[in-house]
């Protein structure tokens, strides 16, 4: 880093300051990280300010969407049409992959707003992001992602982002005249879990052995901590600097025989930020982080969080 005199470190920095000065981020790559941020302030203040009803459409998987996932999916489509670096992108909303100019750069991989269902009871929500170099993801891993960033919307709005490669996990918040500064830098995950956080627990009536885990962690006087919303979840991990979050899948005759959460755009960006945080991320047999994309819509199970008590649990559930 050069350093003017006349250019002396901020007291708080900004994202754009933080990624320019403390990551090897190309331009492009800042730029992109800095569109998605603002996408995102215009998601954080539609959140507070629009009907929370259904809009009586479904996506592909059949589910409601509500007018604030469309929104969402909109806004984040024109922030990356504007920044010009995309040459696809594929969203949790959209059927297939979005291609925008095939000369371009960066693929985004994103759940526009995870946890939506919570919206009308006001729990925190959530955007998550992934970035890979180049198009076509099918056959890369999570692995490949060269950043990935969510932004949690609760009381306060946070994003929190990593380049990868031993550059950290790093926490911003949104203040009052729409910018994102440094709360806190390098987020770290401890090895053993005090929290628990378990997702589809319904799977516990065909899949015996995520029962006896659960079990577990309440012999172990672990404290539940489950909002429903994956972004707050994990962000609870991060935050705290400990605890577990799975969502196991309940076998073939089962509502999610897979687990209900996406490899692409859910769990893919979030264990390269556990994982680069110090923290494990597995599917049972492998890292999420090696785990191939066959399909956009894959669904994968996860066991997250705590580098011991996911290697516990991956024993228990596999027993
Ligand atoms: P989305 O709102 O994008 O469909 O995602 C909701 C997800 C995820 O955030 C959460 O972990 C999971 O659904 C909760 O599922 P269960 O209530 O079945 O545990
Ligand atoms: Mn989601
Ligand atoms: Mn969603």
């Amino acid at each position: 880093m050069t350093q003017s005199a006349h250019c002396p470190v901020p007291d708080q920095p900004s994202l754009n300051w933080h990624l320019r000065n403390t990551t090897k981020a190309s331009d492009d790559l800042r730029h992109l990280i800095s569109d998605i941020a603002r996408s995102a302030k215009y998601i954080s203040y539609a959140i507070q300010t629009t009907d929370t009803g259904l809009s009586g459409n479904t996506n592909s998987f059949g589910e409601n969407q509500l007018k604030l996932d469309e929104l969402s999916d909109d806004i984040i489509r024109e922030n990356l049409c504007e920044n010009g670096t995309v040459c696809c992108y594929i969203s949790e909303e959209k059927d297939d992959v979005i291609e925008l100019d095939p000369s371009a750069t960066f693929t985004v991989v994103f759940d526009p707003l995870d946890g939506s269902s919570l919206v009308d009871a006001n729990f925190s929500i959530g955007s998550i992001f992934g970035i890979y170099q180049d198009g076509d993801i099918i056959g890369k891993t999570p692995r490949d992602q060269v950043a990935a960033l969510y932004v949690l919307y609760g009381p306060r709005t946070l994003l929190i982002y990593s380049c990868g490669n031993g550059s950290g996990v790093h926490e911003f918040i949104l203040n009052d005249v729409g910018e994102f500064k440094l709360l806190r830098s390098h987020l770290g995950v401890a090895d053993e879990a005090k929290n628990y956080s378990p997702g589809n627990l319904r799977a516990v009536t065909t899949h015996p052995q995520y029962n006896i885990a659960v079990e577990e962690w309440m012999a172990d006087e672990k404290t539940l901590r489950y909002s429903g919303c994956m972004v707050a979840d994990i962000h609870h991990i991060l935050s705290k600097g400990q605890g577990i979050f799975t969502n196991i899948g309940g076998g073939a005759d089962s509502t999610y025989p897979d687990g209900k959460l996406r490899h692409v755009f859910e769990c893919g960006p979030f264990a390269y930020l556990v994982e680069e945080a110090g923290g494990l991320s597995s599917d049972g047999t492998q890292s999420i982080l090696d785990k191939k994309i066959t399909d956009v819509d894959q669904r994968t199970a996860i066991i997250i969080g705590s580098k011991n008590e996911v290697e516990k649990t991956v024993r228990t559930l596999s027993a």
